[in-house]
Parts: C-alpha cells; structure tokens; sequence
C-alpha cells in the first residue's frame, strides 16, 4: 500500500552474526509511532538499514517507502523521496555553517525546487520553535556543542527539510528536561497528513511530550508487541521481563 512506510520481514546480519530477524513495522502517513525495547534489541540496527547504512547485510525482507522498494537505493536517494535520519549526518563538518549546511541538505532532498524565501521562513518557523537564537545559524556545524545542541541541530534540519518520513533514534542524548520538551516541540510542529515518524526511545518521558499514535516494541531483532500509549507505561512499571517471556513464547 502506498502512503506508508512499510518493514516487510526483515533479516539483517552483520558479519554473518543475525541481528533483525523478521521486522514487520508499518507507520502510516500522518501518524508518529514510538520504537522501545531492551538495549541491544536491534533498534538502531533498524534505523541505519532503513537509511541505507552499507556495513550491515540485508539478508530477506523489503522496506516499502509509498509502495516502492528502497532497498536497493543509496542513501542519498533515499533523503531524495523523503526519507530522513537524524543520524546519518556528520558529527561534526568543519568549515561549514549550519545555515549553509541546511542549503546544501535542502537541494540534495528536493532537487532545489525550494525558492530561498521558502528556506528563510522555514528556517525562521524552526528558531522560533525551538527557542533558539538567530546567531546559532553561522556557527560551524556541531562544532563544539553540547549533546542537547546537537540534537536540537536535528531538529533544526528536520523541520527546515520537511521530510516525508523520519526515524528520530534518542538512544545517548542525554537530554536534560528542556531539552527533552524542545525536541517534542519540533516534532509536534511537524505533526500532519504528510509526515509519519518512528521515534526510537527509551524514555517513557519523552512520550509524554510526543504522545504517538501507536508504540512498538522490539525484542530480539523482532517487533513482538504493539499498542497504544498505554503499552509504554505499562513497560515503564513492568520493566522488559514480561515481553521477553512473550517473545519466546511466540
Ligand atoms: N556494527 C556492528 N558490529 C557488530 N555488532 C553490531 C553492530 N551493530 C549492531 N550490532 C549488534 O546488534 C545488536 C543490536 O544493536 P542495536 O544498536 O541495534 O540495539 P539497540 O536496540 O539500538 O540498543 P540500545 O537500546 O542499547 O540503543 C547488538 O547486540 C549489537 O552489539
Ligand atoms: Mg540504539
């Protein structure tokens, strides 16, 4: 089906040694989705497979980007139809403003049919909502900022691109309080009919902020329960033991 991107049974290994082992996870246009579970469950592995990432093989299965097969597709194609990782941009890029960054990224997503008036008030929107000052826009990109700097740089891109997809991983952002319900504002900015998010967490917290429509869990490189909001707080009182139990029962 189209409208949606789709996790069809996917097997990922990384030097022979299995890691996703069957993913089924659909998120439909228009709704943000949460993805938790224990460490180690093979969440990030997800997110970079779903972005293109070469160092893991894809052994079975397809990614569905709006019925199309993005599989076999590089990285940058994939940021061309709409697909947006919050990771896989350089840590640090020295030389390079986040203002022009953000220029360069634009063009290579939308084939720079983005008129500059466009990127401006985009960029201005992002600022506003994300409190944060003009200046930031000429400093060197990720060059010496702090961990809740970088990830509302993310988010900077995020809402100035306007992806049709995007896989948000939280994992090590050590987000103070604020920090945490910025980054929930940006997201929310994006909220609507043309965007669907997986937001990859382990803070109950922060999905408070960002209430999703439906939240997965991940067990052992598979998708074994979903829910509502619900399913979150219940994992945040009973911790993970429960769903394991489930997952080999299955
Ligand atoms: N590049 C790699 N080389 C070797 N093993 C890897 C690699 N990437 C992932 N793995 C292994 O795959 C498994 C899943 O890792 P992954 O980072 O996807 O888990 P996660 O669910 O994101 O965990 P966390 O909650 O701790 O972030 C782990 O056992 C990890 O060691
Ligand atoms: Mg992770």
């Amino acid at each position: 089906m189209a409208n949606q991107l789709e996790i069809r049974d996917l097997w990922v290994s990384i030097e022979g040694q299995p890691i996703l082992k069957g993913v089924n996870l659909t998120v439909p246009k228009g709704e943000v989705h949460a993805l938790m579970g224990p460490n180690g469950a093979g969440k990030s592995t997800l997110g970079k497979v779903i972005a293109g990432d070469p160092e893991y093989t894809v052994e079975q299965g397809e990614i569905l980007l709006d019925g199309e097969n993005i599989l076999e597709l590089e990285p940058d194609e994939r940021a061309r139809k709409g697909l947006f990782l919050a990771f896989q941009y350089p840590v640090e890029v020295p030389g390079v403003t986040i203002a022009n960054f953000l220029r360069l990224a634009l063009s290579a997503h939308k084939g720079g049919d983005v008129s500059v008036t466009e990127f401006y008030s985009r960029l201005q929107h992002a600022l506003e909502t994300l409190e944060w000052d003009e200046s930031v826009v000429s400093r060197y990109l990720n060059e010496g900022f702090s961990g809740g700097e970088k990830k509302r740089n993310e988010i900077l891109q995020l809402m100035v691109l306007q992806p049709k997809y995007a896989i948000l991983d939280e994992t090590d952002s050590g987000l103070d309080i604020d920090a945490l319900k910025i980054v929930a504002k940006g997201v929310n900015a994006m909220r609507g009919p043309e965007f669907g998010a997986l937001v990859i967490t382990h803070y109950q917290r922060l999905l408070n902020y960002i209430v999703p429509d439906v939240v997965h869990v991940m067990v052992d490189g598979r998708v074994v329960k979903s829910g509502d909001k619900n399913l979150a707080l219940e994992l945040e009182q009973k911790g993970y033991d429960w769903i394991k139990e489930l997952a080999a029962q299955s």
